[in-house]
């Protein structure tokens, strides 16, 4: 059907009081924006039709009619599909790292504009960084900014024990993201940067690497797909050309940490005498994930004192004890 011929039934299936027909056509249309790439229309319509009363819960659950694909072997789930609430104020990070991220939520809402000029937004994203610099946390803030689902994989998990059965659960998750409209994160994509030097698995990793890769090359659906690592040094050309993108998260520098400590203390009452300044740079090489744990444990020392203010020796106690633990994991750990 064209487009006028399908909003003709449409209109006929209204004045029928054919509710099935009607939920049916403007699928059907739907569908047929979908596929023009006119993504955020075909978010739009599916919302208003889901707000509709007519449209009953079952129904409204049709697009995740796709079961979530499992691991072959030992039947866990490959992905996840969590929801978030999250503000893109709420990520703090280096100004040219967040236009970055701006520019990539543009590009996806001016997707059919681009594709009018034949242009794609930028969909196949690598990120990488220290461990919690905020990767994880980019993809549920674009989740949540642009109202698109997150599907969630832990990339780790899905080849740790059967490498064998990779290719295979790979696929089943290229099937289940290319039927909707998602932003994929396939976290902890840390695999490319180990046993390299190992040669009894590296000819099998190589090859699940490079399934992954042919995958992500052939990938023809509507989401934006992200990859995680924390290794970057050890990307070579051929994993960077895959992708559209790639965006490094530094760990932050003072002024940023600042920034950090100010954010994450907003929500309790502070001493007038409290010294973010100084935080700051107690606080150097310390990423924004221990600077939220700090903030935690420093307000959890007000509270349990039963004090109504937050301290500067709340918070310089806690960035002290922290990095006491830091020094302890690290002496374990050896020289990592
Ligand atoms: N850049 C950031 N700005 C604000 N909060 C952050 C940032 N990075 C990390 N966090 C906080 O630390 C938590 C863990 O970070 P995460 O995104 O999991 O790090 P990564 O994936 O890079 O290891 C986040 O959920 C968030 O609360
Ligand atoms: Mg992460």
């Amino acid at each position: 059907m064209t487009p006028s011929e399908l909003v003709k039934q449409l209109f006929l299936s209204f004045n029928n009081q054919d509710n099935e027909a009607f939920i049916q056509t403007a699928r059907e249309y739907i569908e047929r924006e979908k596929r023009k790439k006119h993504t955020i229309v075909a978010k739009e319509l599916e919302k208003a039709l889901y707000q509709s009363a007519t449209v009953s819960s079952a129904q409204r659950r049709f697009k995740q009619s796709l079961p979530i694909p499992r691991d072959t072997e030992k039947g866990f789930p490959l992905l996840e599909i969590p929801h978030f609430e999250q503000n893109f104020d709420n990520l703090i990070l280096s100004s040219d790292t967040k236009a970055q991220l701006e520019r990539i939520i543009r590009e996806f809402k001016d997707a059919d504009i681009l594709a009018t000029y034949n242009l794609s937004y930028k969909k196949k994203i690598l990120l990488c960084g220290k461990p919690g610099t905020g990767k994880t946390f980019s993809a549920q803030i674009i989740s949540s900014v642009l109202n698109i689902p997150l599907v969630y994989i832990r990339f780790d998990a899905i080849i740790s024990s059967y490498l064998g059965e990779t290719a295979g659960n790979l696929r089943k998750v290229f099937d289940f993201i290319e039927n909707g409209t998602w932003i994929v994160l396939f976290d902890e994509f840390d695999i490319i940067g180990k046993n390299r030097d190992d040669n009894h698995e590296h000819g099998e990793i190589k090859r699940v690497v490079n399934n992954f890769l042919q995958m992500l090359d052939n990938f023809k659906g509507d989401s934006i797909l992200f990859a995680a690592t924390n290794h970057q040094n050890i990307l070579d050309s051929a994993i960077w050309r895959r992708f559209d993108a790639v965006i490094d998260y530094e760990l932050p520098d003072e002024a940023t940490r600042k920034q950090l400590f100010e954010r994450y203390l907003r929500s309790i009452k502070r001493d007038k005498k409290i010294n973010f300044s100084q935080a700051a740079q107690d606080s150097q090489g310390l990423s924004p994930a221990d600077i939220k744990m700090i903030t935690v444990e420093a307000m959890k020392t007000t509270i349990i004192d039963a004090r109504n203010t937050l301290t500067m020796d709340d918070l310089e106690r806690a960035i002290e004890q922290f990095i006491r633990r830091e020094k302890v994991k690290y002496h374990r750990q050896g020289n990592e």
